[in-house]
């Protein structure tokens, strides 16, 4: 089978930080698998280099704008090549071939009459030479950028007839619940267009880093919205419009972004193939933002994390299995140090580490190093079985991009595997002249490691191929084959004594980080003595236990969110309760919450309270918030939870 990979091409007006590093990390994982269980496969990355902001930076530093282009699109490329990001083919919108593939996508849209020129009118910052919708304006329709006022402008376009799309883009979602993934988004993305679509603007005239509009056009001012451009790249990267050698690849299989451009991904982009006669992905995966202290990290902000410095003092492995386990795919993370050596020590050092030590010095001990699994079946069939049945149930979670759930189903074959060893205690075995049993155990945990490092591979590969070598074997499609498909044991062979791989780590190795990085470890908490102090609590208004259970709080997604019109305190939104749908729930934050940065977002919800009407509009819950003189903010879990999880 074909599989093709993408990430998103990341803006070259900035370093990588461990948001960019994250889908790398998920798409590299998902290529690394593909290709050890036999596919064709071809891994998709690179940078985004044109537009007007890309042109601001250059000048802000005095660079030639590809000079500039160039320097930052190689910082991203280094890094991922540090990573060992093992893509296929690195693009720059910058090459030749993407341009003429863009302008070939161009001038086909022109000639089925997709694409036709008018007039764009728009709130314009002349300081800013952008456009900004009226909904981002500031008070008195100043722009949000700089603050000063903008002007309405006129400026020729052409324009994509994407209101066209409008119907068979919904056919599209409704016949392919799994387009969108999680499928959670999906209503999000149907409910935006089935609030109507208006056409797109896909040129400019105001700036000229872009890629120019096709010569048999002749409009030299036109340069391509940087949207058609940038999304181009998935095809020009195939050859489309030149040499389409690699045209085979298409559709993709999975292609990962932001849940910020799941909007670009699953409307503009599918509307542009409907048009070039192409077939459409298989799968978008959208997945959350990460985090620092709750807010979205961004080089404006000064709160990035830089994966470099990360991988440096965890090591790049665990720093990947750390983001595909910590965050189910799709929501929104905080990155701590805390939560970090929490995952090593317990995953990564206690679970899997202690496994592969516990084979090695018991063998050494037992067998000196020798491992022979012909005895696993007869002692051991049942873990066996198993484990094979955990290991067979895996691929689904793989599918669907749910990476934090193959991982958590994943790791109870190490369960098995300490289980087998505490039940079965081949020491005392040992004790009583029972070696063969003693050496089955020994021979079996070896083989369950064996196995689910072959299964873990695509998500820490040089962690498991030393694991593998020092069981004996190697990782390719082979032993995927034999260990996994026809479910075969280890043959016989001399376990290698590998130091630990896991060692434990106690305080965060970050120390010169940027302190709001370094969380306080939770401080041991002093034996209780018997209290005797009176509870001075007020004696009015107590409630019992159980009446506060009869409040049912839970916590909630947010899948949607818009302003009320007519209203400046209300907003409107759709939260995922873990129910059949969402409930909609109008919340009076808008002074303190815009309507975007919830989307994703949990929030706590008080889920019995009768529904009622605000404005017209069907409330079905409330949220929790705090009020101070401050402001308001909301409640919400401390991590993410599974939508529906109740709170008490
Ligand atoms: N250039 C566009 C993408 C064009 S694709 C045809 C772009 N670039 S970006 O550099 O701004 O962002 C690239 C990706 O990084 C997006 O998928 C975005 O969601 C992701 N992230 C940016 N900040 C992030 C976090 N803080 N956390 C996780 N991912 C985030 O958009």
């Amino acid at each position: 089978m074909k599989n093709y990979i993408t990430t998103p091409i990341y803006y070259v007006n900035g370093e990588a930080h461990i948001g960019h590093a994250y889908t790398t990390f998920i798409a590299d994982a998902l290529a690394r698998h593909s290709r050890l269980i036999g596919n064709e496969t071809y891994f998709l990355t690179g940078t985004d280099e044109h537009g007007q902001k890309i042109e601001e930076s250059a000048k802000k530093q005095n660079k030639p704008t590809q000079q500039f282009a160039d320097e930052i699109s190689a910082t991203f490329r280094n890094l991922w090549d540090e990573f060992d990001v093992s893509y296929d083919q690195f693009i720059r919108t910058t090459d030749e071939s993407h341009k003429k593939g863009v302008q070939a996508a161009f001038e086909k849209m022109v000639a089925n009459g997709d694409v036709y020129k008018d007039f764009y009118e728009g709130n314009y910052c002349v300081s800013c030479e952008t456009f900004f919708p009226e909904s981002q304006l500031m008070d008195g329709g100043c722009c949000p950028d700089c603050g000063r006022p903008t002007t309405i402008v006129k400026e020729e376009s052409y324009f994509f007839r994407l209101s066209k799309y409008e119907k068979p883009l919904m056919e599209y979602y409704e016949a392919h619940p799994d387009f969108i993934l999680p499928k959670s988004r999906r209503n999000e993305v149907m409910s935006f267009v089935r609030g109507g679509l208006n056409d797109l603007s896909v040129t400019r005239t105001s700036f000229s880093w872009g890629v120019h509009l096709p010569a048999s056009l002749n409009e030299p001012k036109h340069v391509m919205y940087v949207w058609l451009d940038a999304l181009m790249n998935y095809v020009t990267a195939l050859g489309y419009g030149g040499n389409e050698e690699k045209m085979g690849f298409w559709p993709a299989n999975v292609q990962l972004v932001g849940k910020d451009i799941l909007r670009f991904h699953a409307i503009y982009w599918p509307a542009f193939l409907m048009s070039l006669g192409l077939p459409l992905p298989k799968h978008i995966g959208a997945h959350g933002w990460w985090t620092r202290d709750g807010e979205k990290m961004s080089k404006s902000k000064g709160n990035v994390v830089d994966p470099r410095e990360v991988a440096k003092h965890y090591g790049v492995e665990n720093f990947r299995y750390f983001m595909m386990r910590e965050v189910p795919f799709g929501q929104d993370g905080d990155f701590s140090q805390r939560a970090l050596i929490d995952r090593l020590n317990s995953d990564l050092s206690n679970d899997l580490g202690n496994l592969l030590n516990r084979i090695i010095g018991m063998s050494e001990k037992y067998s000196d190093f020798a491992i022979n699994s012909a005895d696993v079946e007869k002692y051991h069939s049942r873990e066996l079985n198993d484990a094979h049945t955990l290991l067979d149930s895996l691929p689904p979670y793989l599918e669907e991009l749910q990476l934090h759930r193959y991982l958590e189903e994943l790791w109870k074959v190490f369960t098995i595997g300490n289980k087998a060893i505490e039940e079965h205690a081949p020491w005392t075995k040992i004790k009583e002249g029972r070696t063969d049993e003693a050496l089955a155990t020994v021979a079996l945990v070896a083989n369950l490691l064996a196995k689910a490092s072959v299964m873990l591979h695509g998500i820490m590969p040089h962690t498991t191929a030393t694991i593998a070598d020092a069981l004996g074997f190697a990782i390719n499609t082979q032993s995927y084959n034999d260990l996994i498909v026809d479910k075969k044991l280890l043959a016989p062979f001399t376990i290698k004594k590998i130091p630990p791989l896991f060692p434990r780590v106690e305080e965060p190795l970050m120390a010169e980080a940027p302190k709001a990085m370094i969380e306080e470890a939770p401080k041991a908490v002093e034996p209780k003595k018997e209290d005797k102090k009176e509870s001075t609590v007020p004696a009015e208004g107590l409630i019992t236990i159980d009446q506060f259970f009869q409040t049912s709080l839970k916590i909630g997604t947010v899948v949607e969110a818009e302003e009320v019109p007519k209203s400046s305190k209300l907003l409107k939104l759709q939260v995922d309760l873990g129910e059949e749908s969402p409930r909609q729930i109008i919340a009076g934050i808008r002074e303190y919450y815009s309507a975007e940065s919830l989307v994703g977002t949990q929030v706590c919800v008080v889920a019995n309270l009768k529904p009622a009407k605000l404005m017209g509009m069907l409330s079905e819950g409330m949220l929790l918030a705090a009020k101070d003189s401050e402001g308001l903010c909301l409640v919400r879990p401390e991590k993410p939870r599974l939508s529906g999880s109740s709170i008490g």
